[in-house]
């Protein structure tokens, strides 16, 4: 017997995504930091999301995710899992919990897991040994290739990794090693297109694509870039699906004009 079509749709697991690569079916992952943001991306039906240390950007005020700590990353896990029932959950390694040891790397991967809540987490370049010992732990490992935002100082700024043959090289053998190594997927940001759909033709896992173009197995954006709430609209290959931080201009100059006026609250709103 199948599954319930009526039954409600349970978790998305890691196995998931190379089903879905497999049958060519393109997904989309996005970034949540809060709780009730989650939970409108769970109902949305988006199944994968990812505490990204882009939270440092995106909610704390930041520039660029170099100073975020474990412990923010714990937070902003925490309060993620408990908005969630059905996206696969993803947490980001933040910098400086794994570039020392591997074993510095995996006990923070276990914490995002056991005290966060998280189903899987990710880390940055190619972290191969990191990978292999915690596929070997049971934690499932998400990759990222290309423009590492955590290596900036290194890479010279945002920009487009993979454009010469020796990078372009390079990179083709990080994803084959990280897929060889037991990833389940690869995150590839801002590499050149026709590279891109290269690398996912090569690897059996999905290649999630951001700043990478259409031949990517699924993409995924930063979901304040996606509500436009990015000031200045966040990088040029990001869309902005809405335009939520109008909204929220529009609807407390009301109140504060209501405010004024005496017109809230009203006797409705009084009780
Ligand atoms: O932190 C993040 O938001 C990310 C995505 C850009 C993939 O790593």
């Amino acid at each position: 017997m199948g599954p319930d079509p009526a039954a409600p749709p349970r978790r998305t697991r890691v196995h998931d995504l190379a089903a879905w690569k497999r049958a060519g079916q393109r997904f989309a992952m996005l970034t949540a930091y809060d709780a009730p943001t989650a939970r409108l991306l769970d109902a949305a039906g988006v199944p994968v999301l990812l505490v990204g240390d882009s939270v440092a950007d995106a909610v704390l005020g930041r520039h660029g995710t170099v100073g975020v700590t474990l412990e923010e990353m714990l937070h902003h896990a925490r309060a993620v899992t408990r908005g969630t029932e059905h996206a696969l959950v993803v947490a980001d390694l933040p910098f400086g919990s794994y570039q020392v040891t591997v074993e510095d790397g995996m006990r923070a991967a276990v914490r995002l897991l056991g005290e966060g809540g998280a189903h899987a987490v990710k880390a940055e370049g190619p972290a191969v040994q990191l990978c292999t010992r915690l596929v070997e732990a049971g934690v499932p490992f998400m990759g990222h290739l290309g423009l590492t935002p955590q290596s900036v100082h290194q890479l010279g700024g945002y920009r487009m990794q993979g454009r010469t043959a020796a990078t372009a090289d390079r990179l083709r053998d990080q994803a084959r090693a990280l897929a060889d190594a037991g990833a389940f997927a690869i995150v590839l940001e801002a590499v050149p297109a026709d590279l891109a759909r290269e690398i996912a033709a090569a690897v059996p896992v999905p290649v999630i694509g951001i700043g990478a173009g259409a031949g990517c197995d699924a993409q995924v954006l930063v979901t304040h870039d996606l509500l436009g709430l990015t000031p200045g609209g966040g990088p040029g290959f990001a869309q902005a699906y809405a335009d939520v931080g109008a909204v929220i201009v529009e609807a407390a100059q009301r109140f504060r004009e209501d405010v004024r006026t005496g017109a809230f609250p009203d006797g409705e709103h009084s009780r």
